[in-house]
């Protein structure tokens, strides 16, 4: 077995993904990516730091093609030691006229994928010391975001998947928790803004910090939940929102 942690992320190829991945990397972590899109993730493992870093085609959601690559990566590296389940789409739309299918896909990508992920990823998280895997829940978890229905199911329904394998996997030495960001500048927050989904200007008025974040602020967080230096917290969701969560705004304000 070789030294260097063992992280897969799916989602690897853009955004917050991309961040964990190349600050893993500059840690001393080998890196497997798994993402849809072929051109991104040979630019995004080629641009890591360091050496042995994979890319593998997945979508999330085919179980066959997430085991697949679990499989490739169990071949290689006999183990691994952290997965992030980073593989998103924001498909915004009115409640109302939302069709069956963009929910069911956004569930399948976000719920559906995370579960994926750790199911295949389990026979070779049980034979690491350090196990963890971090999940992408989101503010949405937690507040109601308008025009987001099936988002915000699938990202509560994350937290509940978190839970649930943080009592269930504890005897195997795997922890299981999500990191709940607010707003982060990543491709799929511009693609927001450029069609004009979302005006950033009221956003950062109602963020206490006064900003969005960078992929890195969030990068930083899963790298402590995926580190031995969160080994007592499990089962945990954990906001990093520029206090926006936690915010009762006042006239004073
Ligand atoms: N950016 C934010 O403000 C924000 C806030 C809260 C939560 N999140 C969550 O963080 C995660 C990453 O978001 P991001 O903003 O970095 O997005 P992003 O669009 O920059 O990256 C998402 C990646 O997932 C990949 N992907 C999409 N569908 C896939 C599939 N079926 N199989 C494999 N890969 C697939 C895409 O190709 C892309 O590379 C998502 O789960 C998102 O919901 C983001």
């Amino acid at each position: 077995m070789t030294e260097a942690p063992i992280i897969v992320i799916s989602g690897g190829a853009s955004g917050i993904g991309l961040a964990t991945a190349g600050l893993l990397a500059e840690q001393g972590s080998r890196l497997v990516l798994l993402d849809l899109h072929e051109e991104n993730l040979q630019n995004a493992v080629n641009g890591l730091p360091g050496e042995g870093h994979h890319g593998v085609r997945v979508d999330v959601t085919s179980e066959a093609s997430v085991n697949e690559a679990f499989a490739t990566v169990g071949e290689r590296f006999g183990r691994v030691d952290g997965v992030v389940a980073a593989a998103g789409i924001v498909d915004p739309g009115p409640s109302a006229e939302v069709s069956d299918a963009s929910l069911l896909r956004l569930i399948d990508i976000h719920l559906m994928g995370s579960i994926r992920m750790s199911r295949a990823a389990y026979p070779l998280l049980k034979r690491s010391e350090r196990a963890a895997i971090v999940y992408l829940s989101s503010m949405g978890a937690r507040l109601g975001v308008a025009q987001r229905l099936g988002y915000n199911a699938a990202k509560a329904g994350i937290e509940g998947v978190a839970r649930t394998l943080a009592v269930e996997w504890v005897r195997d030495g795997i922890r299981a928790n999500a990191v709940a960001p607010a707003w982060v500048r990543t491709p799929a927050i511009a693609s927001l803004i450029d069609s004009g989904f979302l005006d950033p200007a009221p956003v950062e008025a109602r963020t206490p910090m006064g900003r969005f974040a960078e992929p890195r602020e969030i990068a930083e967080v899963i790298a402590f939940l995926l580190s031995p230096a969160s080994s007592y917290i499990t089962g945990q969701s954990i906001a990093a929102d520029g206090g926006m969560t936690i915010h009762f705004p006042q006239a004073q304000d």
